[in-house]
């Protein structure tokens, strides 16, 4: 059994293994070849792959006899070519904007899997590659709005004054949302949150951070299929831009994250309420390149309305190269792992499985 690992191309930082999940492969019985250069961008060096036990190469050499392809961002289909009928070829392939790629992969033959749909079952969780990226965006967005920001976060008594401490408002506190909660907690800000999911509420507390919920209008429960949100009803969203804006006008740094599967990301910012804002706060919206939760926000982009700054945040977890390589690397071992069968030395997946399913369906 042979894993070839990609180098990624275009703005794609990671890596789809790291040393340590070569070894792993390697105790599973596995090859590994590693395509020359791929490690670059996130810090690891060739020489590094080779001492844990993988051989580089060029990419047709890598892929030739390779049973298991691994990318981090689904690779044009032409350059996949060479590679051996039946191959797995796992990663973030987006099939939602790449249909036609994946049935490019179909028809040379490859059996795509895309890791984005896994389904949020326990079982699942150590190879959520969503989880473990969005994890260090929520981060980034925080770091990001700081050196944005003209202000500090925390409060200082110093001999020169004080310095009050920076507002921070987390909107959609789903895993990224959580993350940006305690990062922006670290950093001295008073944060609070919202979410349409009532769950939400305990782990806002939880974190030390002040709840911001809709009270008493129909359906505020809020939770969708999954575990996922679901659109909320017109009565319940005038409650909630009701609330938001009297909260919004004291913000110095909100980070959005709101997103709703399978739609474009809900509004939760107008141009009126931005210019209600501060002058020199800062807006993260997360959900950018779905549309974004922020009006005037442009994905990838930084722009300045009101004199508040909104950034576009797209891909943040690229800007981590190195720790994002390492989660995303153990997500899929963490996969490849749970589907090994040890007497044919290979990946094993069974049709009636439902993580199986949901990756394949796509
Ligand atoms: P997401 O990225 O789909 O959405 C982010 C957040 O935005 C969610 O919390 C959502 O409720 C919220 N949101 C949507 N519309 C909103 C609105 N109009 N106003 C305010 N907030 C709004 O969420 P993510 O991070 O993917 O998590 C989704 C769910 O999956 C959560 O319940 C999470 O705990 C669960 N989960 C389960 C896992 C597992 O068991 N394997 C792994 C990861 C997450």
């Amino acid at each position: 059994m042979k894993i070839a690992i990609l180098k990624e191309s275009g703005a794609e930082t990671r890596v789809a293994a790291i040393p340590e999940t070569v070894k792993k492969y390697a105790a599973l019985g596995a090859a590994v070849a590693i395509e020359r250069g791929a490690g670059e961008r996130a810090s690891i060096a060739d020489a590094e792959f080779e001492a844990a036990g993988a051989t580089v190469g060029a990419r047709a050499a890598i892929l030739a006899d390779a049973d298991i392809i691994l990318c981090v961002t689904g690779p044009e289909p032409e350059t996949l070519a060479g590679a051996k009928r039946g191959a797995l070829l796992i990663g973030a392939l987006d099939p939602a904007r790449r249909a036609d790629a994946m049935a490019a992969y179909r028809a040379a033959g490859l059996d795509p899997l895309a890791m984005e749909k896994l389904p949020r079952i326990t079982r699942a969780q150590s190879m959520d590659i969503l989880s473990s990226q969005s994890n260090l965006a929520g981060y980034k967005a925080v770091v990001d709005a700081a050196a944005a920001y003209g202000r500090a976060y925390p409060m200082m008594m110093t001999a020169a004054g004080t310095i009050s401490p920076a507002k921070a408002f987390v909107m959609g506190v789903g895993v990224a949302g959580l993350q940006a909660i305690a990062t922006a907690r670290r950093l001295g800000a008073q944060v609070s949150a919202t979410d349409v999911r009532a769950a939400t509420r305990e782990q806002i507390q939880s974190l030390g951070a002040k709840p911001i919920f809709v009270e008493n209008v129909a359906g505020i429960e809020g939770e969708g299929q999954g575990g996922y949100a679901g659109e909320m009803s017109p009565e319940y969203q005038a409650a909630q831009a009701e609330l938001v804006s009297s909260h919004l006008a004291k913000q110095d740094i909100v980070i959005t994250t709101a997103l709703i599967p399978g739609r474009p990301a809900p509004r939760l910012i107008s141009d009126a309420q931005l210019a209600t804002m501060r002058a020199g706060s800062v807006v993260v919206d997360l959900a950018a390149e779905a549309g974004g939760n922020v009006e005037g926000c442009v994905a990838g982009e930084s722009v300045v309305r009101h004199g508040v700054t909104i950034i576009g945040a797209v891909q943040l977890a690229r800007s981590l190269a190195a720790d994002a390589s390492a989660l995303f690397a153990r997500n899929l071992h963490n996969f490849l792992a749970a589907f090994w069968d040890k007497e044919s030395g290979g990946v094993l997946l069974p049709d009636d499985d439902e993580i199986v399913q949901a990756i394949r369906a796509a």
